[in-house]
Parts: structure tokens; C-alpha cells; sequence
């Protein structure tokens, strides 16, 4: 093999490897953000979902949900609970059980109001399994008038399924809403926050930029349950919850209350990204639903409002301080803009329809924001009719970027690694929005995160990283499931109430994420690209920040190869490097809550002699080479 460390081939987009988010699989509601109360104010389907009666033998008491409904269409619902005598509340389960840490504070806040004539208190309690009391606190609404209000405790034993009583005792009678419990230890400790662990795992990988909402949810199940980015700002309890579309989809897998609260929304999915340092990428709606459900679309003389929300989308993340959307930025307390340069129009839509609506979006956002980057959807299939008709015309249309996807089969991975070897180098950029492998097929419950799978992207991404003058972002997709609320899998990062860990594929996406290298050099054998003779597959990189030649190398087959590269073209190459290596003799090995790192890299130095770099190779591996030139 010969690396050509002098010939620059391309540059590596900062945004390279990045993230693709989505509430599927309890990635937001019950995942991601920290909120431990499913359906805290009644605005599910069904009022009480989640909510059980409590009450004992002696008591006399009623919980009537009373529906305000065009009065405050945000919030229509609330309880009004009544007791006469003994203990009357009502409990909530959480999303599967709240997972709750021993010694860790909580914060309770409801809004509330006492029925005239009423003085009573409101107890709080953490209960286990079993019944027993694991914390407490209680709130004495002061008012007839609804007023917020907060107490904390701190719990005394690790349960990874608590459930919370709201209990009135004697007589008394209030309203209640938004009842709600916070962790103290939330991502950088904000109120209302994100669960720090998965948070953290996310900022681990150092992603290149951060795409939301989705995914399926951005177009919906119909056109008015698409997701809508205004109706997510704001205080919490003005956000209008709408029902997930993955509670629709795979219906058999899933308990029917999966909603977006929208407590994570857009002002918050904007902070994250500038926490972890990831540009962000939002996807809006095209004007049409989810084609997998309907053919619905907005007529294209009412599209406006749709391209409205771009462009005052771009206002509030980018505009001054002193803009109508910019204000409501400010408000939510960053006044800095969120400096986004690149707007996504439509997910997996295909076929005329979207051409047209795309038209109308690309030409307001171009006129308004020539400096925002549009990327484009080419539907779901990397090779059928409609990928190519829309290949195609977004070809045609000299678009900025196009999105394609592909979940394939191990095998599609390998074989397509030198998918953008012979691409156009003059038309629209590449964007991999979502890609996995499955080891069953698309959709199936069975797919694994196994060492195949996560292996054959690392070929395919050897791939990527060649044609980075193409391919200038990629993301695995989806990226984070609930083991016990999940609609599909195979998912990069699995959690449960208490727990999280990357899979096999997150530590493929973490090496490559983490030593990207600023600038793409030829690796070769024979004088072509590294794409899958004898198995072996190799790309590389120079990282000009840190004088660093990168080159990764996936062997796939299941025989110990040794191979030699030679530097060319280096003044100087330094006598040790690093050698890391992901690898496993088992193609099922697989990570899991008991043993995460059954498959993670293992680091150690390696002698370079005469600018000459002798590998040997496990069976299955993924290797990388860092070196100092
Ligand atoms: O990642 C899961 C789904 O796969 C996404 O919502 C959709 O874009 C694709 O079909």
C-alpha cells in the first residue's frame, strides 16, 4: 500500500461526522429529556393516560380532568381534584417507571389553585415497586389564582422504576397541572434540562453537527400533526403537544401514549448543539405529510405559511436580538445568535411534489438568506426509480446538498464503499443523513447493533472519508432507543431508566468522528483506491492543526492480513505513533447495559521505521493509525 501524504485530494468538512436525532424510540419524551412525569398535563389522547387513582378504603374523593378547549388551545386540560375524607391522588407511572438515584435532589413544580374554602396541601411522594415511600415533599397552593409552584427532596434509594403519588389528605380540593419532576443532576445543571449521561455520550464524539427534529416526525402522520417548530418555543406549558407518528408505525411494539410535550423544542435543540459544539441542521416540513402513510400535501397556493417558518426559523436562530423572532430568542434567554447555516426542507419525501413545493422554498430562502445552505431529500432508496428521478432533478436544479439514505444489508456497506468514488465533482454536495446496517432487514425487530454491521460501516466510511470532497456530513440513524420503548432498531445508543451505552457502531462513528483529519490523502494498492480487494478497505487523512497523518484500515475478513504501507511524499515521519484498534473474532459480539465495552478500541504505540508502517491485522478489525509528520 502507498499513502501519498503530499497530495491533497480534499478537504474534510468540519461537519463531517455528525449526529441525527429524532423522538423515536423515547429519544426526547422519556429518553433524552429529563421530564420523570408522562403526560403532566393531560393533553395526551386520553386525559388520565399515565395517571392511576390512588385511594384507600376510607377515602371519598374524585379526580374530574376539565377541558378549557379553545380558551387556551396550548393547554387544554387540567385535574381538579377533590377529597372529602382519607387519601385520594393520583399516581403516575413515568415513561416505564422513573429511574431515580439515591442521595440525587428532585424538583417538583406544579401549577395549582385551592377550590374556595379549601387550605389543604398537596403531598409528594417517590414510591418504589412495591409501594414504599423513597422521598417526599409537599406544596400549600396560597391562592385561588394559578400559581407555580416548587419544592425538592432528596431520594433515599436507587429504584429504576418509581412511580409518583400527588395525594391530597382530608378534606380539600385544588387544580392541578403540569405536574412535574427534574433530577437535580441534569445536563450542565439547567432547570428543566436533558439527562446528562446521554447528553454526554452525544459531546464524547465531538459531532461535526447536530440534525432534528428528524426523520418521519417532521412530516407527521397527516399535515396536522406535522411537526411545527413555533409551537415548540416559549414557556413549557404553552408548547401544544401533538401526538408522536411512531406511535402510529409498529403499533405492536409500542404502548398507544407516545406524544411530543416539545419540552425539548427548538430553542433548546439550538443550545445543545452549541454545547457540543455540533452546527446545527434543522429539517422542516415541505408541505407534505409522511408518504410511507399518506399521500397528503398542501396545495402549492397555500404554502406560504409553510415557507414562512423557514425563513422566520432562520430569524430566530441567526436574526438580531431586536427582530420579532430574534426577541423570542433573547427571551429564552440567548440574545446571541445561534449562527445556523444550513436549513433541511423535507425528509424522505420524493416524487413531483416535492420538486415543486422545493422550488418555491429554495427560491424565498435563496432571495432572503443566499448564505444558508439548503440540504435536499432524495427519498429513502440509494438506488430505485425514485432516488433516480430525484437525483435528477435536484441535479438539475444545481441544489446545495442532498440527503440520501440507506439501511442495507452488511454486505450493501461493503460493496458500496466506493459508492462516490466516480460521483460528480461539480454538482451538489452529499449529505449520508441516515445510515445503518441491518443484520436482518429494514424495519425488522430482530436487527442487532452487532460487530458485522458496525464493522461494514466502517468499510463504507473509509468510503466516505475518501470522497469527503462529496460527502461533507454524515450520520448513523436513529441514535438513541429505550430498551423498554422502542420502535426500531438497530439504534446507536441504547438507554434504560438509569443506564446508557454506545453500541458497537457508536465506537466506529466515535473513532472516525474524533480523527477526522483536516485534509483527505490517497491511500493506494496497485494504484486504486482501498475499496474492498482481499477485504481490505483504507482511507487517510493529514490533520494540519496537529501535523498528524491518520490512516484507518478495515480488515473484513475473518483471517489474521498483515500489510505494509509506505509514506510517500513526507519530509519526516516520527519513529512511534498510535494504534488503535476496534476488533472481534465474534461478527454477533454486541455491547450491552452489563458489558459496554465488549467492542471498543484498544490503543497502543507502534514503531514506524523508514516512513514505513507495518500493520498486522486481526480478523474483523477496524485500525487506525495516528502518526506525527
Ligand atoms: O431513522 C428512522 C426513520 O427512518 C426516519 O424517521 C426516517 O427518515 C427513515 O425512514
Amino acid at each position: 500500500f502507498t499513502i501519498k501524504a503530499n497530495e491533497i485530494k480534499a478537504e474534510v468538512a468540519p461537519t463531517m461526522w455528525g449526529l441525527f436525532f429524532e423522538d423515536i424510540n423515547q429519544g426526547a419524551d422519556g429518553g433524552l429529556y429529563a421530564e420523570l412525569v408522562k403526560n403532566r398535563s393531560f393533553e395526551f389522547d386520553v386525559a388520565g393516560m399515565g395517571w392511576k387513582e390512588i385511594k384507600n378504603k376510607d377515602t371519598d374523593g374524585s379526580a374530574l380532568y376539565q377541558n378549557r378547549g379553545n380558551a387556551n388551545p396550548a393547554n387544554r386540560r387540567y385535574v381538579q381534584l377533590k377529597s372529602a375524607s382519607g387519601r385520594y391522588g393520583l399516581a403516575n407511572e413515568g415513561f416505564k417507571g422513573m429511574g431515580i438515584k439515591q442521595g440525587m435532589q428532585y424538583d417538583f413544580s406544579v401549577l395549582a389553585r385551592q377550590h374556595e374554602g379549601s387550605s389543604g396541601s398537596l403531598l409528594v411522594e417517590l414510591v418504589d415497586e412495591k409501594g414504599t415511600v423513597i422521598g417526599s415533599t409537599s406544596v400549600k397552593p396560597g391562592s385561588t389564582d394559578w400559581v407555580k409552584y416548587n419544592a425538592s427532596f432528596v431520594a433515599n434509594a436507587t429504584v429504576p422504576k418509581a412511580s409518583l403519588n400527588v395525594v391530597l389528605t382530608g378534606k380539600s380540593g385544588m387544580d392541578l397541572d403540569m405536574i412535574s419532576l427534574f433530577p437535580k443532576d441534569t445536563w450542565k445543571g439547567r432547570k428543566g434540562g436533558l439527562r446528562a449521561d446521554m447528553v454526554q455520550l452525544l459531546a464524547d464524539m465531538k459531532p461535526g453537527f447536530f440534525r432534528f427534529p428528524g426523520g418521519c416526525i417532521v412530516e407527521g402522520r397527516t399535515l396536522d400533526e406535522r411537526f411545527q417548530w413555533k409551537k415548540t418555543i416559549g414557556n413549557p406549558e404553552d408548547r401544544e403537544l401533538i401526538i408522536n407518528r411512531w406511535n402510529v408505525e409498529f403499533k405492536h411494539r409500542l404502548s398507544p401514549d407516545y406524544f411530543q410535550s416539545f419540552g425539548l423544542g427548538f430553542f433548546e435543540y439550538f443550545q445543545l448543539c452549541e454545547d457540543i459544539g455540533a452546527s446545527p441542521l434543522p429539517i422542516l416540513n415541505a408541505g407534505m405529510a409522511c408518504q410511507f402513510n399518506t399521500a397528503e400535501v398542501v396545495p402549492l397556493d397555500e404554502l406560504q405559511p409553510y415557507i414562512q417558518d423557514a425563513l422566520d426559523l432562520v430569524e430566530f436562530a441567526n436574526g438580531p436580538a431586536t427582530s420579532p423572532w430574534g426577541k423570542k430568542r433573547a427571551e429564552m434567554g440567548h440574545p446571541e445568535p445561534f449562527h445556523m447555516t444550513m436549513i433541511g426542507v423535507g425528509n424522505e419525501n420524493w416524487g413531483p411534489q416535492y420538486i415543486e413545493r422545493l422550488k418555491v422554498f429554495t427560491k424565498a430562502i435563496n432571495d432572503k438568506y443566499p448564505e444558508i445552505k439548503i440540504v435536499n431529500s432524495s427519498g429513502t432508496d440509494p438506488s430505485g426509480d425514485r432516488f433516480d428521478y430525484l437525483d435528477k432533478e435536484l441535479r438539475a436544479m444545481n441544489v446545495d446538498i442532498i440527503d440520501e439514505h440507506y439501511y442495507r444489508a452488511p454486505q450493501w456497506f461493503l460493496e458500496n464503499a466506493g459508492r462516490y468514488d466516480n460521483y460528480d465533482r461539480k454538482g451538489p454536495k452529499v449529505f449520508a443523513g441516515e445510515y445503518a446496517a441491518q443484520s436482518v432487514r429494514i424495519a425488522s425487530p430482530d436487527n442487532k447493533n452487532n460487530w458485522h454491521c458496525a464493522m461494514s460501516e466502517a468499510a463504507f466510511m473509509t468510503g466516505l472519508e475518501r470522497n469527503a470532497d462529496v460527502v461533507v456530513m454524515a450520520s448513523y440513524a436513529p441514535l438513541f432507543a429505550h430498551a423498554e420503548g422502542w420502535q426500531w432498531t438497530p439504534d446507536l445508543i441504547w438507554v434504560d431508566n438509569l443506564r446508557s451505552y454506545g453500541t458497537a457502531n457508536y465506537q466506529v462513528q466515535k473513532l472516525f468522528s474524533l480523527n477526522k483529519g483536516t485534509h483527505v490523502i490517497p491511500v493506494l494498492l496497485d494504484n486504486k483506491a482501498v475499496t474492498g480487494q482481499d477485504g481490505y478497505y483504507a482511507s487517510a487523512t493529514i490533520d494540519r492543526k496537529t501535523n498528524e497523518l491518520i490512516l484507518k484500515v478495515v480488515n473484513s475478513t475473518g483471517k489474521r492480513q498483515s500489510g505494509a504501507f509506505v509514506i510517500d511524499g513526507a519530509k519526516k515521519v516520527q519513529a512511534k505513533g498510535s494504534l488503535t484498534v476496534i476488533s472481534s473474532t465474534n461478527l454477533e459480539a454486541v455491547n450491552s447495559f452489563e458489558a459496554p465495552d465488549t467492542i471498543s478500541p484498544k490503543v497502543s504505540s507502534i514503531s514506524i521505521k523508514n516512513k514505513r508502517i507495518n500493520l498486522d491485522l486481526n480478523p474483523y478489525s477496524v485500525n487506525m493509525v495516528k502518526v506525527k509528520i
